[in-house]
């Protein structure tokens, strides 16, 4: 029997209209525009106000993406969002994201897989309409990853910012396809990226506030070293189970997360600087949501016309990594 062909639909993105520059953060921590920008690539960032939350930016994106698929709520049947700041532990932001969109009919749930987390969704996503009774489904990218952000922390607050992307996906039967998935997860080294208290190994205490235990902690170099070796080889292991090899790309759009990892995984990769999409310098790594709101500034930048073969990487916390063959 041959299984269903899934493709992207319509894409969408959103993000808080206020904007914090690298000049703003040099009044709030010993840091220059120049260190930033240098070891980043990072020159703004969004922050949502603090009346927003991750599910009303989420929210946003979709009915963005709806209207580029050309459907309606009452479309879809499942919502599935990836993302390290939920409203809350529970109910799933994805369910908050039905309720506000009033899609009624939609099944909805959280995946969790940190920066990775909006390939995780599209994964599950696929194989939902591959084997089940779903035919439209929304895919999500969404945080406010500037909520969980020691602000006195001067190696992790200039790197993170808030927003989301979504993508409709739904049968195909024209060239538009998912070609490729691969996933990879490696939980023994969770400890270099990680936010420690909130959960059940560690609940809110007086103590782990005052500790700032519910913030982000990263061993940056680490982190760096394992982000380019881990993308590398999700984005190989995509391309080879496509049949494809970095020729085949007409656009990568690794996760924007550092200036220097994309550049770095691009080079061993040798793929042209001119295929790279690159949008860290206005949104700093807004993790799950940095790859879909990065594809939908492609699609609407005209870089991707009907035909193009993208491919998507992203690496984060656990640690996981997800890469994407899509024809669009
Ligand atoms: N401004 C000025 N100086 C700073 C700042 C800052 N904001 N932050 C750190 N420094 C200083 C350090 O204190 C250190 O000073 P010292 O030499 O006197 O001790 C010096 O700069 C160098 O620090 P390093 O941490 O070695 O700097 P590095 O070149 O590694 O850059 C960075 C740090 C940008 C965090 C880098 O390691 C990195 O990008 N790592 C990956 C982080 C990442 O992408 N995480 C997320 C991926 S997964 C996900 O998206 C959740």
């Amino acid at each position: 029997m041959n299984k269903t062909r899934i493709c992207i639909r319509g894409t969408g993105s959103f993000a808080p209209e206020k904007i914090l520059s690298n000049e703003d953060l040099t009044r709030m921590v010993d840091t220059t525009d120049e260190w930033i920008t240098t070891r980043t690539g990072i020159r703004e960032r969004h922050i949502a106000d603090k009346d927003t939350a991750t599910s009303d930016l989420a929210a946003a994106a979709v009915l963005r993406a709806l209207e580029a698929a050309g459907l309606g709520v009452a479309d879809i049947d499942l919502i599935v969002l990836g993302t390290a700041t939920p409203d809350m532990l529970f109910p799933s932001t994805a369910a908050l994201v039905q309720a506000k969109l009033g899609a009624a009919g939609a099944v909805a749930f959280d995946v969790s897989a940190a920066c990775s987390g909006f390939i995780y969704a599209i994964a599950v996503a696929r194989g939902l309409i591959e084997t089940g009774p779903y035919r439209n489904a929304v895919v999500i990218g969404a945080e406010t990853l500037t909520r969980i952000v020691d602000w006195d922390d001067r190696t992790t607050c200039v790197l993170f910012g808030d927003g989301a992307g979504a993508v409709v996906l739904g049968p195909t039967d024209d060239e538009r396809e998912i070609c490729s998935i691969e996933l990879c997860t490696d939980g023994t080294l969770s400890h270099l990226l990680h936010m420690p208290a909130g959960g059940s190994r560690m609940p809110a205490s007086e103590e782990t506030v005052k500790k700032r235990l519910h913030c982000i902690h990263m061993e940056g170099r680490e982190v760096f070293k394992h982000a380019v070796k881990f993308m590398t080889r999700a984005m190989n292991a995509a391309l080879e189970q496509a049949g494809m090899s970095t020729d085949d790309l007409d656009l990568f759009i690794p996760h924007q997360a550092n200036l220097r990892i994309m550049e770095a995984v691009s080079k061993r990769m040798k793929i042209p600087e001119e295929k790279v999409f690159i949008n860290v310098d206005r949104y700093g790594n807004t993790s799950a949501a940095s790859v879909p709101i990065a594809l939908d500034e492609a699609v609407r930048a005209g870089r991707c016309p009907r035909g193009t073969t993208v491919g998507l990487v992203a690496f984060g916390g656990g640690f996981t990594s997800a890469s994407a063959v899509v024809k669009l």
